[in-house]
């Protein structure tokens, strides 16, 4: 399997960016010079100086029908997911019947704007909401269900090749809601191998994208994630191309434990593959937008971000819609959780300031740069500024 690191997706530890992060901390200490990244600043930006990329699913009509919404996304957002418009009941609703004007034109916008993007999703099945459409599910021998698999995902991902740096192969392998039980469709005609199946068709059609497993769930440690890890193991031991493993993130009643959200991230990066938290939402408390539930809410915002950080191979978060308005949590908890980091009119709330805040704390550098920056520091201290203009 091959290792990569969120180096290979521009990420973090770039030795510049640990600079950059000193000479912050360096004009801080001065006082006197302004740096630019230090402040203000939009999420992209922050994010660019932390190192990952910071993501929001969307979709193609908003872009076309609403500036405010397309020139936000860009601004604010480095990478990009479809909402629903690169999954299979869009794309290919009847056999053979294609439709995948929405997809290019998300596709076109990220180009345009420099967003990376992860494509979402290619195989997933679940009773309750899901992407399959419904010829699929009537396919229950293992030979034609096997080949329709094999042409939609040698279709989507060879089209996008290239260009999508990560695909969710495989979303949600575990049923929703339950601890520890793999049903669905594809399970029950083709078996656990299902999942592998996937992966080496996905790899065959585009051998340069990271290929994921997405799960919903998995930030706690319970039996759930200890399911999930030990089949990861089980893909990597058989030599599957799996490089990554998505959190989905939707966390319906608040991050209670970001010290688990780490470990588990942590674990599966000690596996040496790449972890992202590809879906996320936090909505209030209460259907109740007071400072206090919103200053709650900016917290789990700050651990979910630090949680990331505090990880090598966590290497994006992407969040699930652009503002309140835009948010599918509006459709299933109903009105009032206001899940986002912007409002209903665009407005960043105190969960915007904490996300962005926290991907500005400069990581703890490791020893022998430390005493680099200190040096740096020293000799800035030292120089008359009148001679020796910073420019970061
Ligand atoms: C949701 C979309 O946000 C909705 O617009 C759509 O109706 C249903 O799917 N987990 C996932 C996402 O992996 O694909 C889901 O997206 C949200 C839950």
């Amino acid at each position: 399997m091959p290792e990569r690191s969120r180096e290979q997706l521009g990420g973090r530890r770039r030795p510049w960016l640990v600079v950059s992060s000193l000479l912050c901390t360096a004009v801080a200490i001065d006082g006197a010079i302004a740096a630019p990244e230090c402040v203000g600043g939009t999420l992209r930006q922050a994010a660019d100086q932390a190192g990952v990329l910071v993501g929001a699913a969307a979709g193609s009509g908003s872009i076309a029908n609403d500036a405010l919404y397309a020139e936000t996304l860009a601004a604010e957002f480095s990478s990009l997911t479809a909402e629903g418009e690169m999954k299979w009941d869009h794309l290919q609703r009847e056999p053979g019947v294609w439709n995948f004007a929405g997809a290019d034109a998300l596709m076109a916008f990220a180009e345009a704007n420099e967003m990376a993007v992860r494509g979402h999703t290619l195989v997933w099945n679940q009773r309750f909401v899901d992407s399959t459409p419904d010829w699929v599910e009537e396919l229950t021998d293992p030979t034609t269900l096997r080949a329709a698999m094999a042409e939609h995902i040698g279709m989507v991902v060879g089209r996008y090749a290239g260009r999508v740096d990560s695909w969710d192969v495989v979303n949600e392998p575990l049923k929703t809601g339950r601890s520890v039980i793999w049903e669905n469709h594809f399970y029950d005609v083709l078996g656990i191998d299902y999942i592998a199946e996937a992966f080496v068709l996905a790899h065959a059609a585009d051998p340069s994208a990271l290929l994921f497993l997405n799960e919903v769930g998995i930030s706690t440690a319970n039996a759930r994630f200890d399911a999930f890890y030990q089949l990861v193991v089980e893909l990597l031991e058989q030599d599957v191309p799996i490089h990554g493993v998505g959190f989905q993130g939707h966390f319906f009643t608040g991050v209670t434990d970001p010290a688990a959200l780490e470990q588990n991230l942590r674990a599966f990066s000690d596996l040496g593959l790449v972890v992202e938290i590809t879906e996320l939402d936090i909505p209030l408390v209460t259907p109740d937008e007071t400072p206090e539930n919103l200053a709650i809410q900016a917290q789990d915002y700050a651990n979910v971000v630090s949680a990331c950080l505090a990880v090598e191979r966590c290497t994006r978060v992407t969040m699930w819609g652009l503002t309140d308005r835009h948010s599918w949590i509006n459709g299933f908890l109903g009105d009032g959780f206001e899940p986002l980091l912007l409002d209903e009119e665009y407005q960043p709330k105190p969960a915007y300031e904490s996300f962005r805040s926290t991907l500005l704390v400069p990581e703890p550098a490791a020893p022998v740069l430390r005493i680099a920056g200190l040096f740096v520091v020293a000799l800035m201290v030292r120089r008359p500024r009148s001679t020796r203009p910073l420019r970061l």
